[in-house]
């Protein structure tokens, strides 16, 4: 489906509009729907996120400016960031111990877990955004548990271990269920996640400047998070 500019929309602002079109101005709603239509993608560019090119946020006259009008602007576009503060089901319940096992074995089923992206929900694996160690930040050479931004940010939780970051990359990038705590993948990935943390180091101390730019939650064009039709203004067309 097209709008009246021409440009695609997502299925809710469709809706939305046909629901308010005898509320809704004409112009501004073609306004509107010429912003929606040209994001190309990330944050950055998503109109349904940019104050700047969503005609219904500035104008206090703009008659759209009360309603919910754009159930684009309510969702969070990115998986990176789409839980709500406070994640209990990532934080290890008191009592509980990680699987035990040869450690090399567990580190060769670490690997092998890290590249599967049977683990998720979306198509992707730890190795999609960690590949080469990427998307770790130099908190990532500190001993656990330790701040992690991520964690911080969106789940409020200011300190946090490694399985537990494990678990919240699990549920947050990966969108699939926390894995048991006292499950062999769970120490699989801990041990493997425990060697990149090594390496990770010897990284970091030869060379500091190299840490690498990314944080695939940010929103930029190698946003691996931005590829997924999990905005529904970016990606779809009708
Ligand atoms: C969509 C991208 C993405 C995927 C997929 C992903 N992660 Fe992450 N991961 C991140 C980001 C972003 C951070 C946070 C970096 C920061 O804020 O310092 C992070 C942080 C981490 C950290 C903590 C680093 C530190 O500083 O202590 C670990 C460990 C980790 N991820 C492991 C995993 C594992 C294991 C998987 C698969 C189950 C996984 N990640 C899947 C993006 C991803």
């Amino acid at each position: 489906m097209r709008g009246q500019a021409g440009k695609p929309l997502c299925r809710e602002e469709v809706v939305t509009a046909m629901d308010h079109r005898r509320l809704i101005p004409a112009a501004i709603l073609a306004a509107a729907l010429a912003a929606v239509g040209s994001a190309p993608s990330a944050q950055a560019a998503n109109p349904c996120a940019s104050k700047a090119a969503n005609p219904c946020a500035a104008k206090a006259a703009n008659p759209c400016a009360a309603k919910p009008m754009n159930p684009c602007a309510a969702k969070p576009a990115n998986p990176c960031a789409a839980k709500a503060a406070g994640m209990p089901e990532v934080l290890r319940p008191k009592g509980t111990k990680l699987a035990t096992g040869d450690h090399k074995q567990l580190v060769k089923q670490g690997e092998a877990l890290f590249k599967d992206t049977k683990l998720s929900t979306n198509g992707m694996s730890c190795n999609s955004c960690h590949a080469d160690l990427g998307a770790f930040q130099p908190t990532f050479a500190q001993p656990y548990p330790h701040q992690v931004a991520m964690a911080n940010d969106q789940a409020g939780i200011s300190k946090i271990a490694l399985d537990e970051m494990i678990q919240l990359c699990m549920v947050v990038p990966m969108e699939a269920k926390p894995l048991k705590w006292e499950s062999k993948e769970l120490a699989a990935l801990a041990a493997y996640t425990g060697e990149l943390q090594k390496q990770y180091r010897k990284q970091a101390a030869a060379n500091p400047c190299a840490a690498k730019p990314a944080n695939p939650c940010a929103p930029k064009a190698a946003n691996p998070c931005a590829a997924k039709p999990a905005n529904p203004c970016a990606a779809k067309k009708w």
